[in-house]
């Protein structure tokens, strides 16, 4: 699709989901240079000569169990106009975005879902969770023996941009699911941050020039900020690479003066927050979501990428009716994964469709899971164990980045 437009695709995926939080600040009229996308990744459906659908994607990593960042599709504004749905434009939207990211030579594709029931027929699978860590601050209490954590210092949420694009990527490869943030992701990001005006706080972990975390956070202003009592800030953003940035950022946002719950978006489900405080409750998990849907791209090049954990080995059939390059047979081991010569493969002790594999891939889901749930055919069950072990990270897998 040609630069020129792009205010119109906007305007089709802002139709499509008729209201989404935060999506009203990028309006039509914003600039739609090269600084909000990537050239080459925006397609458009037509009928009729008008552009009633898009399928927008990010070049970015994901970072696989073990550390090695894939070449990864982040595919985003997916809509179809209500006057257009049901006739296959989506369909063919994903086929044409799909051939694309293959092309490339990317490794896997993930994006979020608006409903769950759109993306599995094109090979996604639900690999992480998420939700929103609420603390009440009156109740947290750290416990003698958490850790201190390192100097805090808040920066210009504008100015500093550029040093949280340097904290993100030089994370450590400590956090499976974690995706790079691309400059367009960043811009977009930035857009928001200005329109937000003066209320967004950055707080930054770490000695000048040795940062290593950020939080980046604002009032929630739906409810009267003189309501004492109910005053929340909204963490939108926590990036920490050590338990040392964790634990400084953390600190600084449950000592804020005025504030009496700390909203943290996106945390995994086995976040250790509960565990360092005297009293586990203080922290509520809410709104827990989907997070990643994956779909891997090249299923060889995805399973040899990973690292595996447990004793034992395990055959697995792959069926991938889209990319059929996919469908095969793979024996995963602690020595890594192969595909087997057909003529040679043994006997499979698992079947799955290549959706059921984006699923397990990061650890998220288990194989177990989806055999008790009829996705994963076990000719022998001792197996589902096995690749439950190999397939297993030593921390649940999450994302963190919203796009
Ligand atoms: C979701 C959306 C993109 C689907 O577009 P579409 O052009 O209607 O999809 P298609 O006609 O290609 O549908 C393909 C299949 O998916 C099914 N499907 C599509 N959207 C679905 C939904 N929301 N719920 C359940 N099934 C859905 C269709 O019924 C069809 O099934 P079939 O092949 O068995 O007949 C469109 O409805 C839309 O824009 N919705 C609002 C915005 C949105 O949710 N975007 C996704 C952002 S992540």
């Amino acid at each position: 699709m040609k630069p020129a437009q792009r205010p119109a695709a906007v305007r089709v995926f802002q139709t499509a989901l008729v209201a989404l939080p935060d999506l009203d600040v990028f309006t039509p009229e914003d600039p739609h240079g090269d600084a909000y996308f990537e050239e080459g990744r925006l397609f458009g459906a037509y009928v009729g000569g008008q552009l009633v659908g898009t399928a927008d994607s990010l070049a970015s990593w994901l970072a696989v169990p073990g550390g090695r960042r894939v070449p990864h599709t982040a595919v985003t504004a997916v809509g179809v106009l209500p006057t257009h749905t049901r006739r296959g434009l989506l369909t063919a939207l994903m086929r044409a975005q799909l051939d694309d990211a293959v092309a490339r030579g990317d490794v896997v594709a993930s994006l979020r879902a608006s409903e769950t029931m759109i993306y599995e027929r094109f090979g996604y699978g639900l690999a992480t969770q998420a939700g929103s860590a609420v603390v009440t601050k009156a109740r947290a209490r750290w416990r003698p023996t958490a850790p201190p954590g390192g100097p805090v210092r808040l920066v210009d949420p504008v100015e500093s941009w550029d040093l949280l694009a340097r904290i993100h990527e030089a994370l450590p490869a400590h956090q499976p699911g974690a995706m790079g943030r691309p400059a367009t992701w960043w811009n977009q990001k930035l857009l928001r941050t200005r329109k937000r005006g003066g209320l967004t706080y950055v707080v930054v972990h770490g000695e000048e020039g040795a940062e290593d975390g950020f939080a980046r956070y604002y009032p929630d202003l739906s409810v009267d900020w003189r309501d004492e009592g109910r005053r929340t800030i909204v963490v939108n953003d926590l990036v920490a690479g050590t338990p040392a940035a964790r634990a400084g950022l953390l600190r600084h946002l449950l000592g804020l003066d005025l504030v009496d719950r700390v909203a943290i978006d996106d945390r995994p489900l086995d976040d250790p927050l509960p565990a360092a405080l005297t009293d586990h409750r203080a922290v509520q998990f809410r709104e827990i979501e989907d997070e990643t849907w994956l779909r891997l791209l090249d299923v060889p090049a995805a399973l040899a990428a990973r690292t595996y954990r447990g004793p034992g080995r395990v055959v697995v059939e792959v069926v991938d009716d889209l990319v059929p390059a996919n469908s095969g047979v793979y024996e995963v081991s602690q020595d890594g994964a192969a595909r087997l010569a057909a003529a040679s493969a043994p006997a499979a002790d698992l079947r799955v469709d290549v959706a059921g594999l984006g699923a397990v891939y990061l650890g998220g889901t288990r194989w177990w899971q989806l055999a008790a749930a009829g996705r994963v055919e076990a000719r022998d069950p001792a197996a589902l164990a096995t690749a439950d072990a190999l397939f297993a990270t030593a921390s649940l897998p999450y994302c963190g980045t919203r796009f």
